[in-house]
């Protein structure tokens, strides 16, 4: 048999063959959570700040974890997911282990073979992102990190007191601050973000189980991916180890003065009953039950989605909307993901997408339908992403497309979830959904706001135990 590729270099998704054959031991050696999300409802985020001249016990405490196989490797992963479907048994707690490049550092390691936007950190891209300076971040993302820890779980009082337990453990060698992620669900039991659309459907899938699951075929948009759009060669690694980039944002959703603003979309847009709800659509580019709302079949507003398990429409593009009058352009899903519509082309936005791997975090005491007992901030969005490149990825989205107010053309305007410029484009909106020919400006933004965050690498496990 010819020696194995490493998984950075596949180019193709991963076969249940190549998982139990060839691949077994790279898949042993690579931490969960990249290839395919964890699925746990709750995790807490242990952000690690080791203490002045700890550095060889921090390296020990890292070391013994691992060879503990305290971090669950992609393998066990797959292992449990494969058999949680048979037998209904959860998989347990999930740990998984990341460095920040000043971390490395910290430990006496070589961060010269990293990638230069990893080694200078999301702080050293605060001016490029439009971010909010460090001062105005929530204090408990403030301190710089060296590390942090997620684990999950589908008990939630389970991630609380394990993570209580850890920051006790790492006390006297580190200071610890703790963000927790709490799954929001709608009705169907679908992920939610805190506006109240279906998250994380839309993603690159790297294991040909779950293409297969796509039920809706991927004829119009296949989501097939090798392993190499999210995995480099773990520059501390054995020859073969694979790592991945790491992005970590808390962002918060100002969800009542979001949802009024859509409110007031609706009313400039002339629609009245349950077509108000299309104005929500054309800011996400899907209406909160996750269709797509380039699908949209008028009058029928809410959808697609079968009640029992199907998941949103996902096999589509912009091939019959090339005007933007169905999926404005600047609608957040094809600002982040053109599908080809752009001027760059599939193959180069294609080479753009990450693995999303985000929670929700924050408490409602409210039920999503009153707008006026919606909370005005405190929740939002952990987003996390893993990719080969943070600067080609997830930077590239963030500042070429969603903050730019001329993507994909001339005056379209930014991206009205997420997008960050100080130029106050008025977005262009359809009068008419499907009629290019009257456009409403109006100006949608600035309801997502960043509190902090930081650019990790996740490490294959073997550079973990020789460290
Ligand atoms: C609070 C912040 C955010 C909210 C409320 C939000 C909301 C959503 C929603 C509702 C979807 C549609 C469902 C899906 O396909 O998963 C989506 C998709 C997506 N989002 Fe976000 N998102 C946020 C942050 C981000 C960030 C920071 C990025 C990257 C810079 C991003 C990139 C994407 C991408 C690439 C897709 C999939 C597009 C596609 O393939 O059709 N999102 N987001």
């Amino acid at each position: 048999m010819a020696p194995a590729q490493a998984l950075h270099a596949l180019t193709e998704p991963l076969t249940d063959a190549q998982i139990e054959g060839d691949q077994k031991l790279h898949l042993q050696d690579l931490q969960g959570n990249i290839l395919k999300g964890h699925g746990r409802n709750h995790s807490a985020h242990v952000f690690i700040s080791f203490k002045v001249g700890k550095a060889d016990a921090a390296k020990a405490w890292i070391k013994k974890a691992a060879n503990e196989h305290r971090f669950t490797s992609a393998y066990q992963q797959l292992k449990a997911a494969a058999d949680f479907k048979k037998t209904g048994r959860d998989g347990g707690v999930f740990q998984i282990f990341f460095m920040s490049a000043k971390g490395y550092s910290y430990l006496g390691q070589d961060v010269a073979k990293f990638d230069t936007t990893f080694k200078n950190g999301l702080r050293g891209s605060i001016a490029a992102l439009n971010d909010p300076p460090v001062t105005d971040w929530d204090a408990e993302l403030k301190p710089e990190f060296h590390a942090m820890l997620l684990m999950a779980d589908i008990r939630q009082a389970n991630v609380h007191f394990m993570a209580k337990e850890l920051q006790i453990e790492l006390a006297p060698l580190a200071d610890t601050q703790i963000v927790f992620g709490d799954q929001q669900k709608n009705e169907r039991g679908d992920g939610i973000e805190h506006f109240g659309y279906v998250d994380g459907r839309s993603q690159p899938l790297m294991l040909e189980e779950e293409i297969l699951g796509e039920s809706d075929g991927v004829t119009l948009w296949d989501p097939a991916v090798g392993p190499k759009l999210v995995l480099v060669a773990d520059p501390l690694g054995k020859p073969k180890s694979s790592g991945s980039y790491f992005v970590f944002r808390k962002l918060e959703e100002k969800v009542k003065a979001f949802k009024t603003q859509e409110q007031t979309l609706a009313t400039q847009l002339g629609l009245t009953g349950d077509a108000r709800e299309l104005a929500g659509a054309l800011v996400i580019g899907r209406f909160e039950d996750g269709t797509p709302v380039t699908l949209f079949d008028e009058p029928m507003i809410e959808t697609s989605a079968e009640p029992n398990g199907g998941s949103a429409p996902n096999n589509f593009d912009y091939r019959a909307d090339l005007d933007g009058s169905k999926c404005p352009f600047h609608g957040h899903i094809r600002k982040s993901n053109p599908r080809g519509s752009g001027p760059g082309g599939l193959a180069d936005e294609n080479s753009r997408r990450m693995a999303r791997r985000g929670i929700t975090y924050g408490k409602r005491t409210d039920d999503f339908t009153d707008i006026n007992a919606m909370p005005e901030g405190g929740v939002g969005l952990l987003f996390m992403s893993y990719q080969r490149n943070i600067a080609d990825q997830f930077e590239f989205i963030q500042k070429s497309w969603v903050n730019n107010d001329s993507f994909p053309k001339a005056g379209v305007g930014i991206d009205p979830v997420l997008g960050q410029n100080p130029v106050q484009t008025a977005q262009k909106w359809p009068k008419i959904w499907g009629d290019a020919s009257q456009t409403v400006d109006f100006s949608f933004r600035e309801f997502v706001k960043m509190r902090g965050g930081e650019y990790f690498f996740a490490p294959s496990l073997s550079s973990l135990s020789k460290l």
